[in-house]
């Protein structure tokens, strides 16, 4: 898929979904992100990759509105956005789901997925949430039997997809999902990233955190890699060896090219 398609715009101008620029952040003497920057597009999934304490959950809580950032700038559909808090991140439409689901285990689905909405605007009927339930999970073509069985009776498949299909009910354009599949087995992985690859079809953005290359073959459009908090690569995943890509985690690979998706020719 072509990243550059904008399936939520009629103007011939394609506008990234969300755009980092220079984004830096330290805690005390931990320089955590020191200058990332990075697009993402509507229709892809953008796996956003790198060793242990790359940076990548500092970024996330960044967008998420729980650290702000010392310096860089937010766009959000070409206007600069200021996200100082959760609400924030939720209003200019991001959905942030963490590996810890947050999740209610003696509540039944419809409870979970409506929790923290069931007196705000999504005020419904028990009834008309139980409907909402399955149209939520169908349009993932999520395999959970019944939307009355308590959470702690799900599989951690099933249970990421209600945290999935719960941030769907604001119909946020940007989903991030901080390692999604890390706790799972291997069919489940497969129904997870199937889901993943839906959201992208449908003209949603993601952002996959993983630490699985064989996730990000199967799913991702284009990859990101930090190294020691800097953008250390840009791939075409389709394009580029995994090879490539491991070496830029590693470090075995300096990076200095422009922030423009690298050709295959650009890799050694
Ligand atoms: N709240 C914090 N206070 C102090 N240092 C922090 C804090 N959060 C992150 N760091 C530091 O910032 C750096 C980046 O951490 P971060 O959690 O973003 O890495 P990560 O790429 O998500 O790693 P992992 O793959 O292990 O989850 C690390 O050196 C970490 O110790
Ligand atoms: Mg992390």
């Amino acid at each position: 898929m072509s990243p550059l398609r904008n399936a939520n715009s009629t103007s011939p101008v394609a506008e990234p979904l969300l755009s980092l620029q220079g984004i830096s952040k330290a805690f005390g003497a931990v320089q955590a992100l020191n200058g990332v920057s990075l697009e993402l597009w509507a229709g892809e999934v953008l796996a956003l990759l790198g060793d242990n304490g790359a940076g990548k959950s500092t970024l996330v809580k960044i967008l998420a509105g729980v650290h702000s950032a010392d310096a860089g700038v937010i766009e959000i559909n070409g206007q600069v956005v200021s996200i100082t808090s959760p609400a924030d991140s939720r209003r200019y439409g991001l959905a942030i789901i963490y590996q810890d689901l947050a999740l209610c285990e003696n509540l039944d689905v419809v409870a979970n997925l409506f929790l923290g909405h069931a007196q705000g605007r999504f005020l419904l009927a028990e009834e008309a949430m139980e409907r909402k339930s399955w149209e939520l999970l169908r349009s993932l073509s999520a395999k959970i039997p019944s939307v009355r069985t308590s959470v702690a009776s799900l599989s951690g498949g099933q249970r990421q997809t209600v945290a999935i299909a719960r941030s769907l009910l604001g119909d946020p354009p940007i989903f991030v999902l901080d390692e999604p599949t890390a706790a799972l087995g291997v069919a489940q992985t497969a129904e997870v990233l199937k889901m993943v690859r839906r959201l992208s079809d449908s003209g949603h953005g993601v952002i996959m955190i993983t630490h699985n290359l064989a996730n990000v073959r199967a799913v991702a459009d284009r990859a990101v890699v930090l190294r020691l908090g800097r953008n250390n690569g840009t791939f075409d995943v389709r394009k580029v060896p995994a090879e490539a890509i491991v070496a830029a985690i590693t470090g075995a690979k300096e990076w200095t090219g422009a922030l423009t998706p690298l050709a295959s020719a650009d890799i050694p």
